[in-house]
């Protein structure tokens, strides 16, 4: 078992490290559901939060969970999102991503409501741990939004609020109408943006960072040279074209110091996250369950100063190359 700590001011104990489930839908390679059943058994068995959504694999992620769940000795903690659209019937507002394709996002209550009870029942739980809107509606404001959610705790459907890749403001705003345990945004080595502003604010109102994509989607850990054909990451520019090689070179120097303290790059990269507060929360993802007990394993590493500072030179902001996601 990880070790746990708070969820931000007013959230639960929650294991260090989360398990990213999103990769067990195909999107960075093929997935069998009876193998990604054993990844999040073991996620659980680690003390790790699991974090779905509805919209990954049209909702056949939070189905594998509930497997998991039900088959589970101890419940875990379970996170899920709503609010990305994939039942094409549904409308929604468009919500560009700058990786050449669109969201369609609904964050009103009527949505809401209805995404939840569909959530509930493929997880086959009474009520939701902590609960995400995964993108803010354009057309929606984040109060209505947040409003519906925490009728939903009143209902007893919910526990705890999460935000995900939401601005400052966003999370003020929301935090106002009810208090937000976590916000969910990318983090880690080649994506720190959230240093300058969001981090700060989070911190002044108690808020935990979950960081997604804390292995960078794969490139940190130093396994990552090609992609098959259809693996999602092509969209992402940071693996596009020459992107990929340059890239890797620029992050190369990280692998050479893993290794000098006999640690994997995966462990390096999530130590390093852990060192910056003990109120971020890195989800890594991964379909192999040898592969969550290397990652658990980093929560247990200490860098010293200098090895800190270092690593935060070779990653300085600005060092990958390509643009980020919304
Ligand atoms: N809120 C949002 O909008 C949002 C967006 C993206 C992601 N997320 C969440 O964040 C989670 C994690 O993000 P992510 O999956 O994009 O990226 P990630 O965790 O940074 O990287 C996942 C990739 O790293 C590889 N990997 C993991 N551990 C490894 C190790 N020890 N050695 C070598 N390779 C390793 C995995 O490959 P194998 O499977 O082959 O091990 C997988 O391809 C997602 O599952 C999802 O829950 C949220």
């Amino acid at each position: 078992m990880i070790k746990q700590l708070p969820l931000g001011n007013n959230g639960p104990l929650t294991g260090r490290l989360g398990y990213g489930a999103m990769v067990l839908e195909g999107y960075y390679g093929a997935s069998d559901d009876s193998t990604a059943v054993q990844a999040l058994a073991k996620a659980i068995e680690l003390g790790m939060l699991i974090d779905s959504a509805d919209a990954y694999g049209a909702g056949h992620n939070e189905s594998l969970a509930g497997q998991a769940i039900k088959a589970a000795s101890s419940k875990p903690l379970v996170a899920t999102k709503f609010g990305i659209v994939f039942d094409e019937g549904i409308t929604g507002t468009e919500l560009p991503t700058g990786w050449g394709f669109s969201l369609n996002i609904n964050g009103t209550p009527e949505y809401a409501e209805k995404a939840l009870d569909a959530s509930l029942t493929r997880l086959g739980v009474d009520a939701v741990d902590l609960w995400y809107a995964h993108y803010p509606d354009p057309s929606v404001p984040v109060e209505e939004t947040v409003g519906a959610m925490s009728k939903a705790v009143e209902r007893g459907k919910v526990k705890y609020l999460g935000l995900s890749n939401v601005t400052e403001d966003d999370v003020r705003r929301a935090h106002a109408v009810h208090p937000i345990s976590a916000v969910q945004y990318e983090y880690s080595l080649w994506r720190r943006e959230a240093e300058t502003e969001l981090l700060p604010t989070l911190r002044e109102l108690g808020i935990a960072l979950v960081g997604w994509s804390p292995l960078g989607g794969g490139l940190l850990t130093g396994t990552v040279r090609s992609l098959d054909e259809g693996d999602f990451r092509h969209n992402n520019p940071r693996y596009s074209g020459d992107n990929l090689k340059l890239n890797r070179e620029r992050f190369s120097p990280l692998i050479d110091i893993a290794d000098s303290l006999h640690i994997s790059p995966a462990q390096l990269a999530l130590a390093w996250i852990l060192h910056q507060g003990e109120d971020i929360f890195p989800i890594p993802g991964s379909r192999k369950p040898e592969r969550l007990e290397e990652n658990a394993a980093a929560v247990d590493v200490v860098l010293d100063q200098s090895v800190l500072d270092e690593i935060s030179r070779i990653a300085a902001p600005g060092t990958a190359v390509g643009a980020t996601l919304v």
